[in-house]
């Protein structure tokens, strides 16, 4: 899958936000490795801090259906704007993908690609708690 499909993808996702507090809507897909696609939406909640991010949203509807080999994420904001993942979101990816591809809409209509390992240098990882 091409990367400008993976972001059509999450902008579909980003029509479903629910995010009645902040009025910034998310959308993400994740591409596994067997080409399968995942969404999410950001939801938030009037207890601000039950929040989740549409990375996030999209990495459980894959590991629910048993999906955790990941080759790609792509996130799109409402604005138009390049939105690249918060640093609880990095981490819940890099658990499965340190070297995932995060692909994230430039401000002249093109693409950014960024390595998860260059968002969270020295992240810490399950191969750490390896005995
Ligand atoms: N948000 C995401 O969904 N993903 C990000 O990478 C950044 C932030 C959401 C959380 C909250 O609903 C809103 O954006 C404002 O922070």
């Amino acid at each position: 899958m091409r990367p400008d499909e993976l972001i059509n993808a999450a902008k579909q996702a980003l029509e479903n936000s629910y995010s009645p507090y902040s009025h910034f809507c998310v959308g993400a897909a994740i591409l596994c490795s067997d080409g399968s696609v995942y969404t999410g939406c950001n939801i938030e909640n009037a207890s601000y801090g039950a929040t989740i991010c549409a990375e996030r949203a999209a990495v459980c509807r894959a590991v629910c259906d048993g999906h955790t080999d990941f080759v790609a994420i792509a996130i799109v904001s409402g604005d138009g704007g390049t939105c690249t993942p918060c640093g609880i979101c990095r981490q819940t990816l890099y658990e499965f993908a340190p070297g995932l591809a995060v692909i994230c809409p430039d401000d002249h209509g093109g693409t950014l690609e960024f390595e998860l390992d260059e968002l969270l240098p020295h992240g810490f990882g399950p191969k750490r708690l390896e005995p």
